[in-house]
């Protein structure tokens, strides 16, 4: 699964959006059995963000990729391409790629989307990187964009407090300007495990199991979740994928200067980082006030590490990512 091409794929631009209403520990207290305390340790988060009524993925989806076409002075007609990565998108088909096509007016480009849950933003990149690295185009969008509130059991302890909405995007362009070697994309993995469909699913509202008048009331249609299971497994994966991404690289962990992980839990990246003895200092965190937002989690900590200067010009950057499939991904960028 190794895919380390000709270092020709940089990212020119980031952004990122969430929703401004602000879901806390403390008002999770009253809807369900739960504590500040107990998500706080277990987990790490405090607050998320929850879109508005109304508010699609593609909206936030859009809000994102205009700040990261801004960002990279790149203009929509320019774009070749456009990936959504979602699994909470405005319908089941079109694509919601293809709505964010219509708002941005990007005329030239061809829109889908990449299902891969939370690995989605980092499969975007490396299918991006090889249609790149093909020829086959030079500047392409992608997205990780989730609206996860309307996916939740707002009744399961299990899975609610851990939840968030919110967008992020960055813009990949050809460059073969072999001095210039600003914000190379210098490996990327992923890989799947199908034999653990069960343990993080939405188990209804498919063809599988469509929602019908005789099973609505049983919320077949929220995430579904073995939270211990994952939590195992998605410690090994992301430890074994980082440690591809950076042989892909040809790096290793002492050479990284920030890793920004998935955003799901703070034990699970503090296992990953340990396995790996990098110090969780050169670690980007922000699910303390987003939660996990599954696809978007990286997309938009990687525009906050960008913006804040958390990673500056030169640094290795180490993305890691892990959903459900099992899905995982990860990539070094030299910064
Ligand atoms: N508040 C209070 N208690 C809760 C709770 C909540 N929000 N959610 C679960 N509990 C309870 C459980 O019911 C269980 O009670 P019991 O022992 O009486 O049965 C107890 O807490 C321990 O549950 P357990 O699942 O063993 O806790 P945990 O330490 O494994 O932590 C997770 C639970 C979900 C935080 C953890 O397993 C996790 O983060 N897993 C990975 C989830 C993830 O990242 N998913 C997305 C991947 S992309």
């Amino acid at each position: 699964m190794i895919e380390n091409g000709k270092c020709s794929v940089a990212i020119a631009g980031t952004g990122s959006y969430t929703p401004s209403r602000v879901l806390t520990n403390a008002e999770l207290e009253s809807l369900v059995d739960t504590s500040d305390e107990w998500i706080t340790t277990r987990t790490g988060i405090k607050e998320r963000r929850i879109a508005a009524p109304g508010e699609t993925t593609s909206d936030m989806a859009v809000r994102a990729a205009e700040a990261a076409l801004e960002n990279a002075r790149v203009k929509p007609e320019e774009l070749d391409i456009i990936m959504v990565a979602t699994v909470s998108p405005d319908t089941f088909f079109p694509a919601t790629a293809c709505y964010v096509q219509s708002r941005l007016g990007a005329k030239r480009a061809t829109a889908f989307d990449v299902s891969a849950a939370c690995s989605g933003f980092l499969f975007a990149l490396q299918i991006s990187r090889n249609f790149i690295n093909a020829g086959h185009c030079e500047k392409v969008l992608i997205i990780g964009a989730e609206k996860l509130s309307s996916m939740t059991n707002w009744e399961d302890r299990n899975t609610c407090v851990l939840f968030g909405d919110g967008a992020g995007a960055a813009v990949l362009i050809s460059n073969q300007d072999e001095a210039d070697r600003a914000r190379r994309v210098l490996s990327t993995v992923m890989g799947s495990d199908g034999d653990q469909t069960d343990i993080l699913v939405v188990p209804g509202g498919g063809s599988k199991c469509p929602i019908t008048p005789m099973n609505v009331d049983q919320r077949l249609n929220t995430i579904s979740m073995v939270g211990r299971d994952v939590y195992k497994y998605a410690v090994n994966a992301m430890k074994n994928a980082c440690e591809e991404a950076l042989a892909a690289a040809g790096r290793t962990a002492a050479d990284v200067s920030m890793v920004i992980p998935h955003q799901a839990n703070i034990r699970i990246i503090e296992a990953i980082v340990e396995r790996l003895h990098i110090p969780m200092e050169k670690t980007f965190i922000n699910l303390t006030k987003y939660g996990n937002t599954s696809a978007a989690a990286i997309a938009i900590a990687l525009d906050e590490a960008n913006r804040t200067g958390a990673i500056k010009r030169g640094d290795i950057v180490l993305l890691v990512a892990f959903g459900a499939g099992l899905t995982w991904a990860a990539s070094v960028v030299e910064w």
